[in-house]
């Protein structure tokens, strides 16, 4: 692995790969915890890579467009998959996910909203909207984990 220069940005994505040891299978029908964990990590292959390419200043504008039109294209597979009785091992979700759904379901727009803005931002091929559009992006899943994800 080559080393990276760590500015504050860049420190940002670790955070979000917590490691993933001893865990339990999700045994049950459709394994619901297992299918949208595999969403979330679908979204974060892309959601990494463009990081590590603004904090590398490397931008490159066709394949950072690419991974934003991914990210797009995948952040709506988690969220039907938290059905009311899946609250149970290997899931990394805080009970406040089912006791709280309308602050669930306001992060869950906004997400939307600003994956939307990232988006409009690599296709406009500005980079420094592309930098603050990507921040934003980025403080909405940890403004989202905050609450509803144990660390
Ligand atoms: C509206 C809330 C919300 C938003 C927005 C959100 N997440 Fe999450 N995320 C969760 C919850 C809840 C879990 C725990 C799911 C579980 O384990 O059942 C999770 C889990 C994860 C996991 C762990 C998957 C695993 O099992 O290892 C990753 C990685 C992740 N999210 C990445 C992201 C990234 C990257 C973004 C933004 C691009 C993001 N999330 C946005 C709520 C959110």
């Amino acid at each position: 692995m080559h080393k990276i220069a760590r500015t504050a940005l860049l420190a940002l994505i670790p955070a979000l790969l917590l490691p993933a040891c001893g865990e339990v299978e999700d045994t049950r029908p459709g394994q619901p915890v297992k299918t949208r964990q595999d969403a979330f990590k679908e979204m974060l292959r892309v959601f990494e890579p463009m990081g590590l390419m603004l904090r590398e200043k490397r931008y490159e504008e066709d394949r950072f467009l690419r991974m934003a039109t991914v990210l797009v294209e995948k952040r709506d597979l988690p969220w039907t998959h938290f059905g009311p009785d899946t609250n149970y091992p290997p899931t990394k979700a805080t009970p406040r996910v089912w006791e709280e759904p309308a602050r669930f379901e306001e992060e869950r727009q906004r997400f939307v909203a600003v994956t939307d803005d990232l988006l409009a931002a690599a296709k406009s091929k500005e980079l420094p909207r592309i930098e603050a559009a990507y921040k934003t992006v980025y403080d909405s899943c940890k403004s989202c984990h905050n609450p509803f994800k144990a660390r």
